[in-house]
Protein backbone atom coordinates (compact mmCIF):
# COMPACT_ATOMS: atom_id res chain seq x y z
CA UNK A 1 0.00 0.00 0.00
CA UNK A 2 1.05 3.82 -0.03
CA UNK A 3 1.01 6.27 2.48
CA UNK A 4 1.82 9.87 3.06
CA UNK A 5 3.41 10.54 6.52
CA UNK A 6 2.67 13.65 8.07
CA UNK A 7 5.36 16.48 7.81
CA UNK A 8 6.96 15.83 11.04
CA UNK A 9 6.97 11.89 10.04
CA UNK A 10 8.61 12.78 6.86
CA UNK A 11 11.62 14.79 8.07
CA UNK A 12 12.45 11.89 10.54
CA UNK A 13 12.31 10.11 7.16
CA UNK A 14 14.65 11.99 5.79
CA UNK A 15 17.38 11.85 8.13
CA UNK A 16 16.71 8.02 9.04
CA UNK A 17 17.41 7.73 5.05
CA UNK A 18 20.62 10.40 5.03
CA UNK A 19 21.98 8.68 8.11
CA UNK A 20 21.57 11.58 10.16
CA UNK A 21 19.71 9.23 12.98
CA UNK A 22 22.23 6.17 12.87
CA UNK A 23 22.51 4.28 14.44
CA UNK A 24 18.80 4.24 13.94
CA UNK A 25 17.75 2.67 10.37
CA UNK A 26 14.18 2.75 10.70
CA UNK A 27 11.33 3.87 12.49
CA UNK A 28 11.16 2.57 16.48
CA UNK A 29 8.52 0.14 17.84
CA UNK A 30 7.04 -0.20 21.05
CA UNK A 31 9.70 -1.61 23.26
CA UNK A 32 12.22 1.31 21.96
CA UNK A 33 9.96 3.94 22.54
CA UNK A 34 9.11 2.52 26.00
CA UNK A 35 12.75 2.59 26.26
CA UNK A 36 13.72 5.95 25.38
CA UNK A 37 11.24 7.56 27.93
CA UNK A 38 12.48 5.36 30.21
CA UNK A 39 16.48 5.00 29.95
CA UNK A 40 17.10 7.39 27.34
CA UNK A 41 18.32 4.13 24.86
CA UNK A 42 17.14 1.57 22.68
CA UNK A 43 15.85 -1.77 23.89
CA UNK A 44 19.23 -3.25 23.56
CA UNK A 45 20.83 -0.13 25.47
CA UNK A 46 22.05 2.03 22.70
CA UNK A 47 21.83 5.41 23.81
CA UNK A 48 19.11 7.54 21.82
CA UNK A 49 17.01 10.02 23.16
CA UNK A 50 13.90 10.38 21.26
CA UNK A 51 10.86 9.03 20.14
CA UNK A 52 11.50 8.02 16.17
CA UNK A 53 7.97 7.40 15.26
CA UNK A 54 5.30 6.75 12.58
CA UNK A 55 1.66 6.11 12.56
CA UNK A 56 -0.12 3.78 9.94
CA UNK A 57 -3.86 3.49 9.18
CA UNK A 58 -5.04 -0.13 10.92
CA UNK A 59 -4.65 -1.91 7.55
CA UNK A 60 -1.53 -1.33 6.29
CA UNK A 61 0.99 -3.84 6.59
CA UNK A 62 4.06 -5.93 5.03
CA UNK A 63 5.56 -3.32 2.51
CA UNK A 64 4.54 0.22 2.67
CA UNK A 65 5.52 3.13 -0.08
CA UNK A 66 6.05 6.30 1.69
CA UNK A 67 5.07 9.35 -0.80
CA UNK A 68 5.80 12.95 -0.38
CA UNK A 69 2.51 14.86 -0.35
CA UNK A 70 2.31 15.24 -3.86
CA UNK A 71 2.72 11.53 -4.29
CA UNK A 72 6.05 10.99 -4.96
CA UNK A 73 7.64 8.02 -3.57
CA UNK A 74 10.40 8.43 -0.93
CA UNK A 75 10.86 4.63 0.62
CA UNK A 76 9.60 2.13 1.57
CA UNK A 77 9.02 0.76 4.80
CA UNK A 78 9.24 -2.93 5.66
CA UNK A 79 6.65 -3.22 8.57
CA UNK A 80 7.82 -5.50 11.10
CA UNK A 81 5.20 -3.76 13.98
CA UNK A 82 2.00 -2.23 13.87
CA UNK A 83 0.40 -1.64 17.42
CA UNK A 84 -3.47 -0.66 18.46
CA UNK A 85 -2.22 3.07 18.67
CA UNK A 86 -0.94 3.14 14.84
CA UNK A 87 2.58 3.21 15.94
CA UNK A 88 4.46 0.96 12.97
CA UNK A 89 7.84 0.11 13.15
CA UNK A 90 9.94 -1.23 10.78
CA UNK A 91 13.27 -0.50 8.85
CA UNK A 92 13.46 2.13 5.97
CA UNK A 93 15.15 1.98 2.37
CA UNK A 94 15.07 5.29 0.34
CA UNK A 95 14.27 5.58 -3.42
CA UNK A 96 16.45 8.05 -4.55
CA UNK A 97 13.58 10.45 -5.00
CA UNK A 98 15.01 14.08 -6.03
CA UNK A 99 14.69 16.43 -3.13
CA UNK A 100 12.66 19.64 -3.57
CA UNK A 101 11.76 22.43 -1.40
CA UNK A 102 14.12 25.75 -0.27
CA UNK A 103 17.46 25.17 -0.14
CA UNK A 104 17.53 21.73 -1.06
CA UNK A 105 20.81 21.85 -3.10
CA UNK A 106 22.48 22.56 0.41
CA UNK A 107 21.45 19.52 1.83
CA UNK A 108 24.18 17.05 2.31
CA UNK A 109 24.48 13.31 3.95
CA UNK A 110 26.55 12.86 6.67
CA UNK A 111 28.28 10.47 4.76
CA UNK A 112 29.17 13.46 2.78
CA UNK A 113 29.73 16.07 4.88
CA UNK A 114 32.12 13.45 6.66
CA UNK A 115 33.71 13.21 3.07
CA UNK A 116 33.65 17.33 2.31
CA UNK A 117 35.88 17.63 6.07
CA UNK A 118 38.59 14.62 4.64
CA UNK A 119 39.28 13.73 8.19
CA UNK A 120 40.00 17.15 9.73
CA UNK A 121 37.77 17.92 12.95
CA UNK A 122 34.78 19.83 12.72
CA UNK A 123 32.93 21.84 14.98
CA UNK A 124 28.98 21.66 14.50
CA UNK A 125 26.47 24.39 15.56
CA UNK A 126 23.37 23.47 15.40
CA UNK A 127 20.71 26.37 14.87
CA UNK A 128 17.12 27.23 15.29
CA UNK A 129 17.41 30.93 14.72
CA UNK A 130 20.13 33.21 14.65
CA UNK A 131 23.74 33.28 16.21
CA UNK A 132 24.29 36.19 18.38
CA UNK A 133 27.79 35.56 19.09
CA UNK A 134 30.15 34.51 16.31
CA UNK A 135 32.92 35.69 17.98
CA UNK A 136 32.67 32.71 20.21
CA UNK A 137 31.77 30.38 17.75
CA UNK A 138 34.93 31.27 15.42
CA UNK A 139 37.39 31.06 19.22
CA UNK A 140 36.14 28.01 19.96
CA UNK A 141 37.17 26.63 16.29
CA UNK A 142 40.02 28.55 16.41
CA UNK A 143 40.97 27.06 19.46
CA UNK A 144 40.13 23.27 18.14
CA UNK A 145 42.02 23.39 15.00
CA UNK A 146 38.31 22.46 13.65
CA UNK A 147 36.47 23.68 10.50
CA UNK A 148 32.84 24.88 11.42
CA UNK A 149 29.64 23.30 10.26
CA UNK A 150 26.45 25.49 10.51
CA UNK A 151 23.78 23.09 10.55
CA UNK A 152 20.37 25.34 10.18
CA UNK A 153 17.45 22.85 11.46
CA UNK A 154 15.29 23.57 8.69
CA UNK A 155 11.99 21.94 10.15
CA UNK A 156 9.07 23.64 9.65
CA UNK A 157 7.53 27.60 9.00
CA UNK A 158 10.52 29.31 9.92
CA UNK A 159 12.68 26.77 8.26
CA UNK A 160 13.80 28.93 5.41
CA UNK A 161 14.70 31.84 7.63
CA UNK A 162 16.81 29.35 9.92
CA UNK A 163 18.67 29.13 6.69
CA UNK A 164 19.18 31.83 5.67
CA UNK A 165 20.46 33.20 8.77
CA UNK A 166 23.07 30.53 8.63
CA UNK A 167 24.25 31.74 5.09
CA UNK A 168 24.51 35.02 6.41
CA UNK A 169 26.59 33.73 9.31
CA UNK A 170 28.64 31.76 7.48
CA UNK A 171 30.19 35.44 5.38
CA UNK A 172 31.11 36.30 8.76
CA UNK A 173 32.84 33.05 9.83
CA UNK A 174 36.07 32.19 8.33
CA UNK A 175 36.61 30.74 5.10
CA UNK A 176 35.18 27.18 4.98
CA UNK A 177 32.77 27.08 7.44
CA UNK A 178 29.93 24.96 5.97
CA UNK A 179 26.19 25.45 6.15
CA UNK A 180 24.10 21.66 5.83
CA UNK A 181 20.19 22.14 6.36
CA UNK A 182 18.96 19.13 8.83
CA UNK A 183 15.46 18.97 8.95
CA UNK A 184 15.15 18.13 12.27
CA UNK A 185 11.36 18.54 13.90
CA UNK A 186 11.89 20.30 17.50
CA UNK A 187 11.05 17.43 20.22
CA UNK A 188 9.02 18.44 23.06
CA UNK A 189 11.29 18.81 26.07
CA UNK A 190 14.36 21.05 25.53
CA UNK A 191 17.01 18.49 27.42
CA UNK A 192 16.14 15.85 24.87
CA UNK A 193 16.02 18.66 21.96
CA UNK A 194 19.68 19.01 22.47
CA UNK A 195 20.30 15.63 23.28
CA UNK A 196 19.23 14.84 19.51
CA UNK A 197 21.37 17.67 17.80
CA UNK A 198 24.26 15.92 19.73
CA UNK A 199 23.20 12.88 18.35
CA UNK A 200 22.94 14.62 14.74
CA UNK A 201 25.94 16.71 14.91
CA UNK A 202 28.14 13.81 15.72
CA UNK A 203 26.64 11.74 12.80
CA UNK A 204 28.32 15.12 10.70
CA UNK A 205 31.57 14.20 12.25
CA UNK A 206 31.59 16.79 14.50
CA UNK A 207 33.75 16.84 17.41
CA UNK A 208 32.12 19.23 19.38
CA UNK A 209 28.89 20.39 19.27
CA UNK A 210 27.61 24.30 20.33
CA UNK A 211 23.73 24.38 20.78
CA UNK A 212 22.50 27.89 19.13
CA UNK A 213 20.15 30.29 20.98
CA UNK A 214 16.94 29.09 21.02
CA UNK A 215 15.07 32.12 19.12
CA UNK A 216 12.99 34.45 20.77
CA UNK A 217 9.52 34.66 19.06
CA UNK A 218 7.96 38.01 19.18
CA UNK A 219 4.86 37.75 17.37
CA UNK A 220 4.03 40.91 15.11
CA UNK A 221 1.46 43.58 16.27
CA UNK A 222 -2.39 41.89 16.12
CA UNK A 223 -3.33 44.80 13.33
CA UNK A 224 -0.40 43.17 11.03
CA UNK A 225 -1.19 39.71 12.49
CA UNK A 226 -3.13 37.08 10.36
CA UNK A 227 -7.09 37.38 11.64
CA UNK A 228 -9.50 34.41 10.37
CA UNK A 229 -13.17 35.75 11.84
CA UNK A 230 -15.36 32.55 12.35
CA UNK A 231 -19.03 32.89 12.59
CA UNK A 232 -20.92 29.67 12.97
CA UNK A 233 -24.80 29.41 13.62
CA UNK A 234 -28.13 28.04 12.24
CA UNK A 235 -29.27 28.63 8.63
CA UNK A 236 -31.26 32.02 8.61
CA UNK A 237 -29.18 32.95 12.12
CA UNK A 238 -27.70 36.45 10.47
CA UNK A 239 -24.61 34.64 10.00
CA UNK A 240 -23.95 36.20 6.30
CA UNK A 241 -25.89 39.64 6.95
CA UNK A 242 -23.19 40.19 9.79
CA UNK A 243 -20.30 39.31 8.07
CA UNK A 244 -21.14 41.28 5.26
CA UNK A 245 -21.59 44.05 7.18
CA UNK A 246 -18.30 43.27 8.87
CA UNK A 247 -16.85 43.06 5.64
CA UNK A 248 -18.19 46.54 4.49
CA UNK A 249 -16.84 48.11 7.17
CA UNK A 250 -13.70 46.53 7.57
CA UNK A 251 -13.34 47.88 3.09
CA UNK A 252 -14.63 51.35 4.47
CA UNK A 253 -11.86 51.42 6.64
CA UNK A 254 -9.18 50.41 4.32
CA UNK A 255 -6.49 49.11 7.19
CA UNK A 256 -6.65 45.39 6.07
CA UNK A 257 -7.10 43.11 3.36
CA UNK A 258 -9.94 40.93 3.73
CA UNK A 259 -10.92 37.34 2.13
CA UNK A 260 -14.88 36.90 2.35
CA UNK A 261 -16.05 33.28 2.31
CA UNK A 262 -19.65 32.88 2.89
CA UNK A 263 -21.04 29.41 3.49
CA UNK A 264 -23.71 29.55 0.56
CA UNK A 265 -21.44 31.78 -2.26
CA UNK A 266 -18.22 28.86 -1.55
CA UNK A 267 -21.07 26.06 -2.21
CA UNK A 268 -21.24 27.95 -5.63
CA UNK A 269 -17.56 27.38 -6.53
CA UNK A 270 -15.21 26.08 -4.08
CA UNK A 271 -17.92 23.25 -2.36
CA UNK A 272 -19.77 23.08 -5.85
CA UNK A 273 -21.64 19.23 -5.70
CA UNK A 274 -21.06 18.73 -2.21
CA UNK A 275 -23.80 17.40 -0.21
CA UNK A 276 -25.48 18.00 3.52
CA UNK A 277 -24.39 14.53 5.02
CA UNK A 278 -21.30 14.62 7.79
CA UNK A 279 -18.96 13.91 5.80
CA UNK A 280 -19.43 16.89 3.24
CA UNK A 281 -19.97 18.98 5.92
CA UNK A 282 -16.62 18.53 7.23
CA UNK A 283 -14.97 18.64 3.80
CA UNK A 284 -16.87 21.78 3.30
CA UNK A 285 -15.60 23.60 6.34
CA UNK A 286 -12.32 22.21 5.95
CA UNK A 287 -11.98 23.41 2.33
CA UNK A 288 -13.13 26.92 3.97
CA UNK A 289 -10.33 26.80 6.99
CA UNK A 290 -7.83 26.01 4.30
CA UNK A 291 -8.36 28.77 1.94
CA UNK A 292 -8.72 31.12 5.61
CA UNK A 293 -5.90 29.84 6.87
CA UNK A 294 -4.16 30.74 3.26
CA UNK A 295 -4.66 34.61 3.73
CA UNK A 296 -4.32 34.32 7.36
CA UNK A 297 -0.79 33.41 7.11
CA UNK A 298 0.29 36.26 5.04
CA UNK A 299 -1.48 38.53 7.10
CA UNK A 300 -4.67 38.79 5.50
CA UNK A 301 -8.02 38.85 7.44
CA UNK A 302 -10.59 36.25 6.56
CA UNK A 303 -14.43 36.17 7.24
CA UNK A 304 -15.72 33.25 6.90
CA UNK A 305 -19.85 32.13 7.41
CA UNK A 306 -21.03 28.68 7.30
CA UNK A 307 -23.37 26.97 9.33
CA UNK A 308 -20.17 24.51 10.43
CA UNK A 309 -22.39 22.30 12.65
CA UNK A 310 -19.71 19.93 14.36
CA UNK A 311 -17.44 21.13 17.33
CA UNK A 312 -14.68 18.88 16.50
CA UNK A 313 -14.85 20.76 12.98
CA UNK A 314 -14.62 24.25 14.18
CA UNK A 315 -12.13 23.32 16.17
CA UNK A 316 -9.93 21.79 13.78
CA UNK A 317 -10.06 24.93 11.71
CA UNK A 318 -9.00 26.86 14.89
CA UNK A 319 -5.83 24.19 14.92
CA UNK A 320 -4.97 25.30 11.32
CA UNK A 321 -5.04 28.85 11.50
CA UNK A 322 -3.53 28.80 14.49
CA UNK A 323 -0.63 26.38 13.16
CA UNK A 324 0.37 29.35 10.14
CA UNK A 325 0.63 31.97 13.49
CA UNK A 326 -2.59 33.79 12.67
CA UNK A 327 -5.66 34.27 15.23
CA UNK A 328 -9.02 32.88 14.89
CA UNK A 329 -11.93 34.10 16.72
CA UNK A 330 -15.30 32.31 16.69
CA UNK A 331 -18.64 34.11 16.53
CA UNK A 332 -21.39 32.13 17.52
CA UNK A 333 -24.72 33.61 15.80
CA UNK A 334 -27.24 32.11 18.45
CA UNK A 335 -30.19 33.39 17.17
CA UNK A 336 -32.53 30.49 17.96
CA UNK A 337 -34.21 28.04 16.20
CA UNK A 338 -37.75 29.32 16.65
CA UNK A 339 -36.42 32.90 15.44
CA UNK A 340 -34.50 31.51 12.49
CA UNK A 341 -37.68 29.36 11.34
CA UNK A 342 -40.50 32.69 12.47
CA UNK A 343 -37.90 34.70 9.23
CA UNK A 344 -37.62 31.73 7.27
CA UNK A 345 -36.44 33.96 4.75
CA UNK A 346 -35.29 31.48 2.37
CA UNK A 347 -38.64 29.45 2.81
CA UNK A 348 -36.04 26.59 3.44
CA UNK A 349 -37.32 26.06 7.06
CA UNK A 350 -40.88 25.38 5.64
CA UNK A 351 -39.48 22.67 2.96
CA UNK A 352 -37.62 21.05 5.49
CA UNK A 353 -40.60 20.45 8.05
CA UNK A 354 -42.60 19.61 4.65
CA UNK A 355 -40.27 16.43 4.33
CA UNK A 356 -39.12 18.25 0.83
CA UNK A 357 -35.34 18.98 2.07
CA UNK A 358 -33.85 16.05 4.08
CA UNK A 359 -30.84 16.57 6.68
CA UNK A 360 -31.85 20.01 7.53
CA UNK A 361 -29.74 21.86 9.65
CA UNK A 362 -32.13 22.27 12.65
CA UNK A 363 -34.81 20.34 11.72
CA UNK A 364 -33.37 17.02 10.83
CA UNK A 365 -29.52 17.20 11.19
CA UNK A 366 -27.24 18.13 14.38
CA UNK A 367 -26.22 21.56 15.29
CA UNK A 368 -23.21 21.29 18.31
CA UNK A 369 -23.72 24.57 20.33
CA UNK A 370 -20.00 25.82 20.56
CA UNK A 371 -18.58 26.77 23.89
CA UNK A 372 -15.45 28.31 22.91
CA UNK A 373 -17.13 31.06 21.12
CA UNK A 374 -15.11 34.56 21.77
CA UNK A 375 -18.04 36.50 20.74
CA UNK A 376 -22.10 35.37 21.06
CA UNK A 377 -24.50 37.46 19.00
CA UNK A 378 -28.27 36.44 18.98
CA UNK A 379 -30.12 38.65 16.88
CA UNK A 380 -33.80 38.44 17.80
CA UNK A 381 -33.79 41.56 19.88
CA UNK A 382 -30.29 43.30 18.03
CA UNK A 383 -29.90 45.14 14.77
CA UNK A 384 -27.51 44.36 11.99
CA UNK A 385 -25.70 47.25 12.67
CA UNK A 386 -25.52 46.72 16.56
CA UNK A 387 -24.50 43.51 15.71
CA UNK A 388 -21.53 44.51 13.46
CA UNK A 389 -20.51 46.96 16.04
CA UNK A 390 -19.93 44.51 18.81
CA UNK A 391 -17.65 42.68 16.20
CA UNK A 392 -15.58 45.23 15.52
CA UNK A 393 -15.44 46.24 19.14
CA UNK A 394 -13.97 42.89 19.75
CA UNK A 395 -11.70 43.39 16.50
CA UNK A 396 -10.48 46.72 18.22
CA UNK A 397 -10.24 46.09 21.54
CA UNK A 398 -7.75 42.78 21.08
CA UNK A 399 -5.83 45.60 18.63
CA UNK A 400 -6.69 43.38 15.18
CA UNK A 401 -8.41 46.64 13.45
CA UNK A 402 -7.21 50.25 14.49
S1 LIG B 1 -22.41 23.63 6.32
O1 LIG B 1 -23.21 22.76 7.22
O2 LIG B 1 -21.66 22.87 5.33
O3 LIG B 1 -21.58 24.56 7.08
P1 LIG B 1 -23.21 25.78 4.59
O4 LIG B 1 -23.07 27.00 5.44
O5 LIG B 1 -22.15 25.48 3.63
O6 LIG B 1 -23.50 24.50 5.55
O7 LIG B 1 -24.55 25.87 3.76
C1 LIG B 1 -25.72 26.20 4.41
C2 LIG B 1 -26.72 26.82 3.46
O8 LIG B 1 -27.11 25.86 2.51
C3 LIG B 1 -27.95 27.23 4.20
O9 LIG B 1 -27.89 28.61 4.53
C4 LIG B 1 -29.06 26.94 3.22
O10 LIG B 1 -29.31 28.07 2.42
C5 LIG B 1 -28.52 25.87 2.33
N1 LIG B 1 -28.96 24.48 2.61
C6 LIG B 1 -29.45 23.62 1.68
N2 LIG B 1 -29.69 22.41 2.22
C7 LIG B 1 -29.37 22.47 3.51
C8 LIG B 1 -29.40 21.52 4.60
N3 LIG B 1 -29.82 20.27 4.42
N4 LIG B 1 -29.00 21.95 5.83
C9 LIG B 1 -28.57 23.22 6.00
N5 LIG B 1 -28.53 24.14 5.03
C10 LIG B 1 -28.91 23.80 3.78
Amino acid sequence: MEWTPEPRELADLELLLSGAFQPLTGFLGHDDVHAVHERGTLADGTPWPAPVTLHLPEDAGGEVTLLDPEGVPLATLTVTEHGPDGLAAGPVKGLGAPEHGPFARLHRTPAQVRDELGGRPALAVTMRGPLDDLDEVAATAKELGAVIVLLPLSYGEDGPGVVRAALRARDRLPAGTLVVPVPLAPRGEPEIDLELREHVASAYGAAEHLAGPEPVRIPGPPHRRGLVVFFTGLSGSGKSTIARGLRDALLELGTRTVTYLDGDVVRRLLSKGLSFSKEDRDLNIRRIGFVAAEAARHGGLAICAPIAPYAATRAEVREMVESVGADFLLVHVATPLEECERRDRKGLYAKARAGLIPEFTGISDPYEEPDDAELVVDTTHVSVEAAVERVLGTLRAGGWVR
